[in-house]
């Protein structure tokens, strides 16, 4: 059987690498990757892959950044001739960027099935470009891979058949487990004892100068009590410059290699974030989280795990981090699979569907 990945962005890239590991170790599947090029600098794609131990891409679609329709279409455009001359007998896309939706439509239009990876998260807010592509890649995937029940409940509700969905646990946490011995290498010298770890990139937060600025501002208020790390996007850095916005105070540095950064989260006192995945990975690691949204598409982070949803309330920032200081930091547990395993029960799988329909003769069903 061959199976060929799609990844783009940086999130996807811990995403696939486990799942590629365990097909590595079957031997009826073949494996192609093709990277779409959605980020492209090397400290947001190759130091992921090296890091990673990921396969170089057989393919690069090179696509770059430009609007959503632009991407998405240049994505499509660039990515149909590769699946017509590739035919693999299924597509795994993950996450729920630009690039996953994109190649999730292409593959449906081309009767090529999809095994989507991280089905089912909603954040309920259509004004996040991420729940649209989550909606739609979920919509057309014929294998729907779920990290938790809210996962499976929400895709019930929403009519998929129940025999599509396949609860596998999260795939992100199985290269955080994979990893964490490596962050141990990462000097201690050089973190301050105690610090916030910050990342920021929604377009929500950034894109309107006003909000980025209140953000900045809770940060250097932040920043006054508390050393504060920030690894700073792309679309952030440009904002910040193209905003004239005062963060010269605040810690900025590149965007970190993925080893570095787990090791910055092992140690931080608090994350403060608005990334999906570090919700998650906080919650793994028995870190808090401030999360600077009011909504989350992770929601067992918030009932189980160590994260607290902030929206743009400053005094409610400042109050949980008072907490975490003196000691009262929520307490949380671990989710049920996530366990880093999530890859191998993904290929098993695909292995078992693999296996039925050869017995029966027909496409991988
Ligand atoms: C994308 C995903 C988001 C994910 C995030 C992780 C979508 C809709 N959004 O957002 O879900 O959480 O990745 O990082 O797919 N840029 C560079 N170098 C790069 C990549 C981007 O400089 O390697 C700059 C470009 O100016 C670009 C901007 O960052 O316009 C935003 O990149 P884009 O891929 O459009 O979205 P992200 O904000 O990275």
């Amino acid at each position: 059987m061959h199976v060929l990945h799609v990844v783009g962005a940086r999130p996807n890239f811990m995403k696939a690498a486990p799942v590629i590991r365990a097909l590595n170790q079957r031997k009826q599947i073949r494996q192609s990757l093709v990277h779409t090029g959605q980020h492209y600098d090397a400290n947001m794609s190759d130091v992921f892959f090296s890091q990673l131990d990921m396969p170089a891409p057989d393919v690069n679609l090179e696509v770059g950044s430009g609007s959503h329709a632009r991407q998405t279409a240049e994505i499509m455009t660039r990515f149909e001739p590769v699946l017509l001359e590739r035919r693999p007998d299924i597509v795994l896309v993950y996450g729920d960027v630009n690039s996953t939706v994109a190649a999730a439509l292409v593959c449906s239009k081309l009767l090529i099935r999809v095994g989507h990876v991280e089905a089912g998260l909603r954040s309920f807010d259509p004004t996040m470009p991420e729940e649209i592509n989550r909606i739609v890649t979920d919509r057309l995937a014929n294998f729907l891979f779920t990290p938790s029940e809210d996962g499976d409940e929400n895709l019930q509700r929403e009519g998929v058949e129940p025999g599509k969905i396949f609860r596998v646990g999260n795939v992100m946490i199985d290269s955080l487990i994979r990893l964490l011995p490596a962050t141990m290498r990462c000097p201690e010298k050089g973190f301050p004892e105690r610090f916030a770890l910050v990342t920021l990139h929604r377009p929500s937060n950034v894109d309107d100068s006003a909000t980025l600025k209140s953000i900045l501002d809770s940060l250097l208020k932040v920043s006054e009590g508390l050393d504060v790390i920030f690894p700073v996007h792309p679309r952030t850095r440009q904002r910040i410059s193209q905003f004239g916005t005062e963060a010269a105070k605040l810690h900025l540095r590149d965007p970190l290699p993925y080893i570095e950064f787990l090791a910055l989260q092992r140690r931080a006192t608090v994350v403060i974030t608005d990334s999906g995945g570090i919700q998650e990975e906080t919650t793994y690691l028995g870190v808090p989280c401030l999360t600077l949204r009011s909504n989350t598409e992770r929601p067992v982070t918030v009932t189980v795990g160590t994260n607290t949803l902030i929206g743009s309330d400053n005094k409610k920032l400042y109050s949980e981090l008072s907490n975490i200081l003196g000691g009262k930091a929520k307490s949380g547990t671990i989710p049920p699979l996530w366990d880093g395993h999530a890859g191998e029960r993904i290929a098993e799988i695909l292995c078992q569907l693999y296996t039925k329909s050869k017995d029966r003769g027909t496409a991988v069903v």
